[in-house]
């Protein structure tokens, strides 16, 4: 099977056909489109680590798709079944340790996991549990492209029926695109929606200070796809919608408990923050694989830390030192917003909403419930 984002023209962040995995290098974006080549789980590893790849849906497919090249390529496995099993079992908990606060790669090392159990227990050959696995790996980048536009469809329409305008400017933060997850995205992709529905006035992205993947990488995005397009320091958001100039901000997820607090891109809570102050709708975009339900709230998600290089040098840290040598660091990768900030949760299954108006958080587990 390969991935068809080229048939749309759009970005892709992994390249895919049996037995031979490319991932975008998103550490040299913009300015150069280098693919690496990724053999097996231990390639796939480094290059989440290593931000070749991010975004939470993209980690989770390019983990899942290291591991089936490596089992494609496998020519000499003389276990059993139940070998087999344990091999892939083994790999998949080592690739959901390359980052923590994305669940998408948990979720689906989970998913993955009782597929290839299920194939041990009813295959007779180690290769038809290697079969089952590809085979469910591939459903995974397949699924999210369908997944992604179903968000944008849902959000943009209930974005456009909840305004009076007839041309609306949404603010973005961080990277949430097809260079995000395997074509299209999420809240990027509700952007897309409404541009392609006519309705949108303009785009404006964040920086996304320490690693710029909103100016390196949304704003290529934008740019690549011809959307009218802002970007705009970080510490502009304020400032922005104090203008008025911002119809309704809509970001990613990382991780949302089941009362809906969200985790995403480090500065997202203060986007939420601000848009609270000035009554502008605040969205969070996310498939449901985003959602973890064994969290009651945000307190309990894991926050990785980054490198101090990354504000201690330019390029989120790949170029040259601009901080004071000596100087301590504290570089959390995400923050969490509390639900009671987020106006709507946009899901491939549809706007997951309060019950009334004044309440504080999000029934999840309702609405998961009701929709599976
Ligand atoms: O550190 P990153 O670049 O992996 O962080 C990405 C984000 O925070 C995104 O907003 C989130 O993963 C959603 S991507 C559809």
């Amino acid at each position: 099977m390969a991935s068809d984002s080229n048939a749309t023209n759009m970005l892709q962040a992994i390249r895919y056909n049996r037995g031979s995995l490319q991932l975008l290098d998103q550490t040299k974006l913009p300015l150069e489109s280098v693919y690496l080549e990724i053999r097996d789980s231990n390639d796939g590893w480094n290059a989440i680590r290593d931000m070749v790849v991010r975004g939470a849906p993209a980690i989770a497919i390019a983990a899942a798709l290291a591991l089936a090249v490596e089992v494609s390529n496998l020519d000499d496995f003389s276990g059993s079944t139940d070998d087999a099993a344990y091999f892939l079992h083994k790999k998949l908990e080592y690739l959901v340790t390359s980052r923590p606060t994305a669940v998408n790669l948990s979720d689906a090392a989970t998913k993955l996991k009782e597929i290839i159990s299920m194939a041990a227990a009813t295959t007779s050959e180690a290769r038809g549990v290697f079969q089952a696995y590809v085979e469910a790996a591939e459903i995974m980048l397949e699924d999210d492209v369908a997944s992604n536009k179903a968000i944008g469809i849902y959000g943009a329409s209930f974005i456009q029926n909840h305004t009076e305008k007839h041309k609306l400017s949404v603010l973005t933060h961080c990277n949430t695109g097809s260079l995000a997850t395997a074509g299209y995205g999420t809240a990027l992709g509700v952007i897309r929606a409404l541009h392609s529905g006519g309705v949108l006035e303009r785009a404006y992205c964040t920086e996304t200070r320490p690693f710029n993947q909103g100016s390196r990488l949304t704003a290529y995005e934008l740019v690549h796809d011809k959307i009218p397009a802002t970007l705009i320091a970080d510490s502009a958001a304020a400032a922005l919608m104090q203008a008025g100039r911002v119809d309704a901000v809509v970001v990613g997820a990382d991780r949302v408990a089941s009362n809906g607090d969200t985790a995403n891109k480090i500065g997202t809570y203060s986007v939420a923050l601000c848009a609270k102050f000035h009554n502008v709708p605040f969205y969070v975009a996310a498939p449901l694989t985003s959602i973890d339900l064994s969290l009651s709230s945000g307190k309990q998600i894991v926050i990785e830390e980054r490198s101090p290089k990354e504000l201690l040098n330019t390029r989120g840290g790949l170029g040259e030192q601009v901080a004071a040598s000596g100087i301590s660091v504290w570089n959390p990768a995400f923050d969490v917003t509390p639900a009671n900030l987020i106006s709507g949760i946009i899901t491939e299954k549809g706007v997951i909403t309060k019950t009334s108006a004044g309440d504080a958080s999000f029934d999840i587990k309702t609405f998961v419930q009701k929709t599976s």
